[in-house]
């Protein structure tokens, strides 16, 4: 099923069919968010709001780059286009003030001004504040541990990748996507579109509409109407295993699943169904 409905999507996208789409909404789409679910662990405040950022740092992908204890390691080898590691958080975090953290995850510039490479800013942008402090708590408890990482060289050919435009800096990233996100609807959905905003939008594109296959990757993030095929006990299935329905097996989906989606609370897992499942009935 799943098929069909991407090559759909490949199509309109291909013909330039989906012309008539709504935009999504950009006043909407920067109206302060509403958060991630608070956790309802027992025990002082301070205690709930450091497991509310630890458990968002899963949700939203630290470790999924950064390494399961935010040591960081090596991103990108290839001397001739470029050689990156995500940082080490646990190392560079005493050098950052709360809001110059707080810039760093909104809107990727380093302490120093400098801009950051490959860290998806843009999808961290809106977070809200709540959501900002519960995760600087969170990070600020990180004892410094492993060695402190260089920052990129860039080789020949990331040069002329960067003159062609197609390698750019994260502020880039966040300047063009700051008043986009998923598509707006009308009732109760804005939780869900916040959240989707903060993790699905990495890899399904900020308004979930996926990308197109091409000869190097022909498994793209596909248009998340594709949840239109899945029962609500189907979505909760591969969020939290990465098994999808069908006799298939997920590659980079599976993996984000396990490591990530599975910390998203059942409350959660529901709004993004039922917000996937009202966007999907949208006609365009
Ligand atoms: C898709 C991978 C990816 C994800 C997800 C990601 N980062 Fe990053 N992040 C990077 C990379 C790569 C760098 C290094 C960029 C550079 O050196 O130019 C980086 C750099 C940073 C820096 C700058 C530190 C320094 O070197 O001064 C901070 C702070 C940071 N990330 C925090 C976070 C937090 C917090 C999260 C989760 C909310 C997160 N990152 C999620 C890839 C990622
Ligand atoms: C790190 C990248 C990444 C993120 C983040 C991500 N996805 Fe995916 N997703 C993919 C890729 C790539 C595929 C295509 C299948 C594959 O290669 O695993 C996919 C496929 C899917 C599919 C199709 C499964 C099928 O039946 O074939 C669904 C549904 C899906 N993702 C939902 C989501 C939802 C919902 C979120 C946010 C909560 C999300 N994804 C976040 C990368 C991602």
């Amino acid at each position: 099923m799943r098929f069909g409905l991407a090559a759909l999507v490949m199509l309109l996208l291909v013909s330039g069919c989906g012309g008539d789409a709504p935009e999504p909404d950009g006043a909407q789409a920067v109206q302060p968010p509403i958060g991630f679910e608070r956790a309802a662990a027992a025990g002082p405040d301070e205690v709930r709001l450091i497991a509310h950022g630890a458990r968002l740092a899963r949700v939203l992908g630290c470790q999924g780059c950064h390494g399961a204890d935010l040591t960081g390691h090596i991103w990108e080898d290839d001397p001739d286009f470029a050689v990156l590691y995500t940082s080490n958080l646990t190392r560079v975090l005493p050098g950052y003030s709360d809001a110059a953290l707080e810039r760093a995850i909104r809107l990727g510039v380093r302490a120093d001004g400098s801009p950051l490479w490959a860290m998806p800013s843009e999808i961290f942008t809106h977070l809200a504040a709540e959501d900002m402090t519960a995760l600087t708590a969170y990070l600020r408890t990180l004892p410094p541990a492993g060695e402190d990482h260089p920052r990129i060289a860039i080789g020949p050919a990331g040069r002329a990748a960067i003159e062609r435009g197609e390698l750019r800096p994260t502020p880039e990233y966040v300047a063009e996507n700051r008043a986009l996100g998923p598509l707006a609807l009308d009732g109760g959905h804005d939780q869900a579109r916040y959240m989707t905003r903060a993790t699905c939008a990495e890899c399904h594109s900020i308004d979930l509409t996926g990308e197109v296959a091409t000869p190097d990757n022909d498994s793209p993030p596909p248009d998340l109407i594709v949840v239109g095929a899945y029962t609500r006990g189907q979505f909760h299935h591969l969020l939290r295993t990465g098994e999808p329905v069908g006799e298939r097996e997920l590659e980079l989906m599976a993996e984000v699943s396990r490591g990530r989606f599975a910390h998203f609370t059942d409350g959660e897992v529901d709004a993004i169904y039922d917000y996937l499942i009202a966007r999907a009935g949208v006609e365009r």
